[in-house]
């Protein structure tokens, strides 16, 4: 390890971000019962712009009338390369009650964007006497998003996550594609007659991931927009996470309950973390560094890779 140990994102559990449209007031509460961590009212891209007020007006009664429970609630604002995005923060923060958790900031490009919101927030925040400080989250989904990753993960104090969008992601890149994530019929290796599909979002998703450990804040996989695709939505997740993402959006609500259940440690998962805890335990009562475990080696690094998996169901079942 560094000399510089590595920062802790906020414990909470952050498995699922389910999200609606602010101009859809009818689904709130269906959102408020479902079993998602994060609730994202957008007023971004799934609210047209004849709507941008009124969804604004709809999101901040909501954040106010509804009972959200124990979840992080987050607002999705719109970018800064729009009319709309400093309204947005002044009319939540000087209206929207103190159940706000965290507003989301899309297309962030470098870290000035968040400075730039931060500097905003402060003011209003002042002004109005809040008594919560707003924690902020970020999409990475431009190419100027990914090369600045790490300055924008280590951009404010208020960041506490940071998701990967792939479409708008694959836009700004100039990728050859239509879907929102998963598999992409053209991004395979050939060999012997066969096609291998691979991964186009791996190193992108690699980037976010290292970026946010660097600077303790939580990576998490964006859409999948095929959401009669179950299957597809449990691979993309499963990769997701196996890189070191702790969860993922849901945009339609029968996604939440399969995030949920990949990003939430098994009890398999679990029951190997344990024994190889154990088997450690007794490798250190007899002095040795490195043990075997069902035929293969553990050693110190595998205390730290087991104790990532009981953190993170410790953590979840006492939220
Ligand atoms: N959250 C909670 N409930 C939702 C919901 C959501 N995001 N989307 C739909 N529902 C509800 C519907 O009201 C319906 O409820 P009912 O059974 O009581 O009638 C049920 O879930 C089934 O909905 P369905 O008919 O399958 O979907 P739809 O056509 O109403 O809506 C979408 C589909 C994709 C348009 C909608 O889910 C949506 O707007 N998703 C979020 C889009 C978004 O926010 N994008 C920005 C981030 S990428
Ligand atoms: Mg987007």
């Amino acid at each position: 390890m560094s000399f510089r140990i590595q920062p802790t994102p906020v414990a909470r559990p952050n498995r699922c971000q389910l999200f609606g449209p602010g101009s859809r007031p009818a689904i709130f509460e269906k959102m408020a019962a479902s079993a998602a961590d994060v609730i994202n009212l957008d007023l971004e891209d799934s609210v047209a712009p004849s709507d941008k007020d009124s969804a604004r007006q709809n999101v901040i009664d909501a954040i106010g009338s509804i009972d959200w429970g124990t979840k992080t609630l987050s607002v999705r604002i719109n970018g800064l390369d729009t009319p709309y995005w400093y309204r947005d923060v002044v009319e939540l923060l000087e209206n929207a009650s103190e159940r706000l958790d965290q507003i989301m900031i899309p297309k962030v490009g470098c870290a000035a964007d968040l400075y730039a919101v931060d500097a905003l927030v402060t003011a209003v925040e002042r002004a109005q006497g809040r008594t919560k400080q707003i924690a902020f989250e970020v999409i990475i989904e431009s190419a100027a998003g990914i090369a600045h990753v790490e300055e924008i993960a280590a951009a404010t104090p208020r960041l506490q996550a940071m998701s990967l969008g792939a479409a708008d992601f694959a836009a700004s890149m100039g990728m050859a594609t239509t879907g929102i994530g998963g598999t992409q019929a053209n991004y395979y290796m050939y060999h012997e007659g066969k096609n291998y599909w691979s991964d186009p979002w791996h190193w992108a998703q690699s980037a976010i991931v290292a970026a946010c450990r660097t600077h303790g804040v939580l990576p998490v996989d964006g859409p999948y927009g095929d959401f009669s695709d179950d299957e597809g939505f449990r691979a993309q997740a499963r990769r997701s996470a196996t890189l070191g993402m702790v969860g993922k959006w849901a945009i339609h609500p029968k996604q939440v309950a399969l995030s949920n259940e990949v990003f939430t440690p098994s009890e398999e998962a679990m029951t190997e973390a344990r024994e190889i805890l154990e088997a450690m335990e007794a490798a250190k009562a007899n002095g040795e560094g490195a043990t075997v475990y069902k035929g293969r080696l553990v050693d110190i690094a595998s205390i730290k890779q087991a104790e990532v998996i009981v953190k993170q169901s410790e953590m979840i079942s006492s939220s």
